[in-house]
């Protein structure tokens, strides 16, 4: 068999440890591995490799994905769906297997509906992907948001000040929940949740009041605080860029406080670099049931982790969604709010 695979969507860290996975599975049955490159542009461009050995040894340890990725969306029209469906065809490959988030395994679901042979494989820092209990990435970047509260609580508590810590989660805070748990933050914003600032800043005077005379603050990128908040670059999907709440909160918490409030954008660093043991473990795995599917020609499916379990949903249950964190957890999580 000829086997495609794209990575489509903000890249994560763990991306290269599926592409391994994929091409030892491939190759352990005889079949050849093509990566588009870019994600969908590669389909709309018909630009691909043949991916050996050497590459995924290499690159296994790298963050990122050797492959490339993009935002391009094959289904944004006719034209261009009918463009991604012909250029496949005229490959001969036998199936696509596309990694990413909802926008590329929505587009995926699009393209098996539209007769294209697709298997997904979930990936996002977000964690917001239905239909699964893990998404390549979000593991180490919650490392990475960990690593950023404990080094801001230490300079914090040396100038006795609040610092407010924006990371990704455009719809979902699961980053900022999860990361600013782990990290020990004293207050956690989601978009999920009307942000109360009252509460934060009563927190925070508490705080002071009783000589924790410091706090550190995450706020998830996709938090509405007010009005003014407008972003106007917008991708394919249709989703605009976000950033810049971190300073709204921050300024709010000082005008409120009159405690010199900073705000830090982790940004990309969230995404970048090695990932963590977990995100190159699990991947391997999921990269054997996407090649049990194959062999068994069951498509239109995303490989998941279900109840602890690998399994398999249909590509189509993640279309169009968003897994967004219960405002139950949300709530139960608030006590450690200190
Ligand atoms: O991959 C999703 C995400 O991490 C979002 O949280 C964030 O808004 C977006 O990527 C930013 O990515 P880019 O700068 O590549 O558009």
């Amino acid at each position: 068999m000829k086997v495609a695979v794209l990575t489509g969507g903000g890249d994560a860290p763990g991306l290269n440890a599926y592409l391994k996975g994929l091409y030892l599975c491939c190759k352990n049955k005889g079949f050849e591995l093509y990566g588009y490159l870019d994600g969908w542009k590669g389909v709309l461009e018909n630009k691909y490799i043949k991916i050996e050995m050497n590459d995924v040894l290499r690159e296994f340890h790298e963050g990122g994905t050797f492959i490339g990725s993009s935002r391009t969306n094959p289904a944004k029209d006719e034209s261009t769906m009918n463009k991604a469906i012909e250029n496949f065809r005229s490959t001969g490959f036998d199936v696509l297997i596309a990694i990413g988030g909802e926008d590329t395994i929505g587009a995926s679901s699009k393209m098996h509906k539209a007769g294209i042979p697709v298997v997904g494989l979930p990936k996002t820092i977000d964690y917001d992907l239905e239909g699964t209990e893990f998404t390549v990435g979000f593991n180490t970047a919650i490392n990475i948001v960990m690593d950023s509260v404990e080094k801001l609580i230490s300079t914090a508590k040396s100038h006795k000040r609040v610092l407010v810590l924006e990371v990704m989660g455009r719809h979902a805070g699961w980053i900022a929940l999860y990361g600013g748990l782990a990290g020990g933050a004293n207050y956690i914003l989601i978009p999920e949740v009307e942000a109360d600032m009252n509460d934060l800043v009563n927190l925070i005077k508490q705080r002071y009041e009783r000589g924790d005379k410091y706090a550190v603050i995450v706020v998830a990128e996709g938090v509405k605080i007010s009005d003014s908040q407008k972003y106007e670059v917008v991708d394919e999907y249709g989703h605009v860029k976000l950033g810049g709440v971190g300073e709204l909160v921050a300024k709010i918490i000082e005008d409120h406080t009159k405690i010199t409030t900073r705000a830090v954008n982790l940004g990309h660093i969230q995404r970048g670099g090695p990932a963590t043991s977990y995100d190159r473990v699990i991947p391997l795995l999921l990269a054997q049931k996407a090649m049990e599917l194959i062999e068994n020609r069951t498509y239109g499916k995303l490989v998941c982790i279900r109840n602890g379990e690998v399994g398999a949903v249909d590509l189509y249950v993640a279309e169009g969604k968003t897994k967004k964190v219960p405002l139950e957890l949300y709530e139960k999580m608030k006590i450690y709010f200190a």
